[in-house]
């Protein structure tokens, strides 16, 4: 980035800029930009130049608006945002992944045959592509029949587009093993495109790690078996970090991992989390607690050292070398208050945050016992039956919720998702009709009653995006 900018210096001289950039970080949570101002304003006189503005202020009242804010913000994130990432970046934790992490969450998921993975600040895709790759090639023996998702977020979207599209430049393969490359994709020109099967099991959304409130049922967010978020809160200051790493912890499943980039080991920081050291690697484990105690009616507890090594010396043709297995962490006893008799609608979402499916389906049906006419009970039985899998009757309940309340425009859009994903394309043209039709007549930045601060003008976008992929589908 050029420093010499003429542009660049008025900016940085221009007496609103204080004010612009503390906008900015805050916004954005982009802390990096803290100390790099010629950096920060090089980037930011380039989206004054695309506006046709000469100061700060006047960009400022742009980003603050209602009407042109949050268009302005997405351009501008795509400025600041780096996008740096290629496939089995930094080998020793794929190995870790492959060698330790997974085949636990395999050996412990036995009963529920669900595998759900996050990769936080995703950018195009890579890591998230990668670990498809490393469960259909490695592991697919040990996952026939299961439930699988892996979802990749990220704040620029365009990156995120990049990601659906699965298309990839060579030097997005600089760590990825010949043979893998052949097998896995397919050489058009000078880029390669992904198999459309390890596309399967994948889901991009936007999603801002600072501005956006998880763990969130609604927005899918919740109840991981593993997080990877590499390389992104290196951009934030601690506080912040801080608060992402709990936020992490209270998003993963007792026993869940957390992968973080390898240059961010600031051990302190995840104090909540038991470190696992493994050769050339730290790995996060949230200690399994209370929450699933050994012999607990209908959870069924594997002995899983055993099932560990049992997938191990089955893994033939390992994309990395094998390494140890740690022993076993001991489990730390942890209380865990929200599994106590919960009868309020939050109860269920604090349940499902936790991924306690079944207590969350049990509480609602509770509830729709006295409370039948509520279309936001319905609505959340029907989030919690689309996370068991249960997708027929989470249909059937999310078309209550909207019988009972034809504004519900967030039921309307979790219908038009159920139908897309049961393969009924029509309905589900026709429930995102419905949604643009009701948030057509909100505000963009009007935020929308249990979304989770999303608002209408996401869920419009949203909808936008997926009624494109219905029409070429
Ligand atoms: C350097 S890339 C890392 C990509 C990948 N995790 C990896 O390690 O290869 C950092 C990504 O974090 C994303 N990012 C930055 N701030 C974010 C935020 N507040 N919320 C979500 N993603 C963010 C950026 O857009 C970018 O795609």
């Amino acid at each position: 980035v050029s420093t010499q900018s003429p542009f660049c210096e008025s900016l940085l001289l221009d007496p609103g800029y204080g004010r612009l950039k503390d906008h900015v970080i805050k916004s954005t949570g982009l802390a990096y930009y803290s100390n790099k101002d010629s950096d920060l304003a090089a980037r930011i006189g380039r989206r004054l130049a695309k506006a046709c503005l000469h100061d700060c202020n006047s960009y400022l009242d742009v980003l603050t608006s209602s009407e042109t804010g949050e268009a302005e913000l997405d351009e501008l994130i795509a400025e600041l945002t780096i996008g740096e990432t290629y496939f089995f970046r930094y080998r020793e934790q794929f190995q870790a992944l492959q060698n330790t992490v997974l085949p636990d969450i395999i050996a412990r998921n036995q009963s529920s045959r669900r595998l759900r993975i996050w990769s936080a600040g995703c950018a195009t895709g890579a890591e998230a592509y990668s670990i498809a790759i490393l469960l259909k090639n490695e592991l697919s023996g040990y996952l026939a029949g299961w439930d699988l998702s892996i979802i990749g977020t990220d704040i620029n979207r365009a990156f995120l587009s990049r990601a659906r599209e699965g298309t990839f430049e060579e030097w997005a393969f600089r760590s990825t093993p010949n043979e893998v490359l052949g097998k896995c994709f397919r050489q058009t020109g000078k880029s390669w495109a992904i198999v459309p099967e390890y596309k399967e099991c994948l889901a991009f959304q936007y999603h801002n790690l600072v501005k956006h409130p998880f763990p969130s049922l609604v927005h899918n967010l919740c109840s991981f078996d593993l997080i990877l978020c590499r390389n992104v809160m290196i951009y934030f200051n601690r506080d912040i970090m801080s608060s992402l790493i709990e936020q992490f912890h209270e998003c993963l499943v007792e026993g869940g991992w957390l992968l973080v980039g390898h240059a961010e080991p600031n051990v302190e920081l995840f104090r909540s989390f038991q470190a696992v050291s493994v050769p050339g690697a730290t790995l996060y484990q949230k200690s399994r607690g209370s929450a699933y105690p050994l012999g607990a009616p209908g959870v069924e507890e594997v002995p899983t050292s055993v099932r560990v090594e049992e997938i191990l010396s089955n893994v033939n043709r390992a994309i990395f070398p094998r390494v140890n297995v740690p022993a076993k962490q001991a489990p730390r006893a942890r209380a865990n208050a929200a599994a106590s008799a919960a009868s309020e609608l939050s109860d269920v979402r604090l349940l499902a945050d936790q991924g306690q499916w079944e207590q969350a389906a049990r509480c609602s049906r509770k509830l729709l016992e006295t409370d039948a006419m509520n279309p936001k009970v319905h609505f959340y039985y029907s989030l919690v039956l689309e996370q068991m899998g249960l997708h027929a009757e989470a249909e059937q309940s999310l078309r209550r919720a909207v019988y009972l309340d034809r504004s519900f425009v967030l039921a309307h859009y979790y219908l038009a998702l159920v139908l897309q994903k049961r393969g009924d394309h029509r309905g589900a043209a026709r429930a995102f009709e419905n949604v643009r039709t009701l948030a057509r007549t909100m505000d963009a930045g009007e935020v929308l009653a249990d979304a989770d601060e999303m608002t209408a003008g996401d869920l419009m976008n949203l909808t936008e995006t997926h009624l494109e992929v219905l029409q070429h589908s």
